[in-house]
């Protein structure tokens, strides 16, 4: 019963709704803008509406499954953070792109309204400033999942480990960004330009 419930949360955090709505646009999202196989780049690729939608069913992927999770085992319980663990694992790594995906800063955020909600309110408190100032979406995607980690353990240690561990994959996944950051060579996004266009 538990083994099942990780397995679909993998199986529907590897649902690659950030390649599949570009692929009907006629966009191979991996060949355009940072080439992740996430929202922002298909903000980037195809504008807000197209960004909207992928980044919505992103984070829908791991709300679902873990807030389901949540109903059945309880938020004591460590299998609805778990879920989430394997649902950004999918996202991260998906079996349907031969293991290959996007950042997970969409579906952690998904986690943390299924789970602490709190956590994904501060995210994005953290998150708009850093964008708006700096217009660099990974500084504020990483920043974000740090403090939303570290304010995690204030709530429930099961809190702070999982979204600690979420932040690590994400930051392996941001390296490239992380080394452009430190080099001063990041791509800048101007997310309300994108959304107003
Ligand atoms: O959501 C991923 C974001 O933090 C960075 O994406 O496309 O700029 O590498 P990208």
């Amino acid at each position: 019963m538990k083994i099942f419930f990780l397995i679909i949360s993998y199986l529907c955090g590897s649902l690659p709704f950030s390649f599949i709505v570009p692929w009907l646009k006629g966009v191979d999202i991996r060949k355009v803008g940072s080439g992740n196989v996430g929202g922002t780049n298909v903000l980037r690729a195809l504008g807000p509406k197209y960004g909207a939608i992928c980044i919505s069913l992103d984070f829908l992927k791991s709300f679902v499954p873990v807030f389901v999770a949540r109903m059945i085992f309880g938020i004591n319980s460590w299998i609805p953070y778990l879920c989430l663990i394997f649902a950004v694992l999918g996202h991260n790594y998906s079996i349907f792109l031969k293991f290959k995906g996007g950042k997970g800063v969409s579906s952690t955020l998904g986690g943390y309204f299924a789970l602490r909600p709190l956590l994904g309110i501060i995210f994005l408190i953290v998150w708009f400033p850093v964008e708006l100032a700096t217009k660099y979406v990974s500084l504020a995607s990483l920043l974000g999942m740090l403090i939303s980690a570290i304010m995690g353990f204030f709530i429930d240690v099961k809190a702070g480990i999982t979204f600690l561990i979420l932040f690590v994959f994400s930051a392996y996944k941001h390296r490239t960004n992380i080394k452009r950051l430190i080099e001063g060579t990041e791509n800048k996004t101007d997310f309300l330009s994108l959304i107003k266009k």
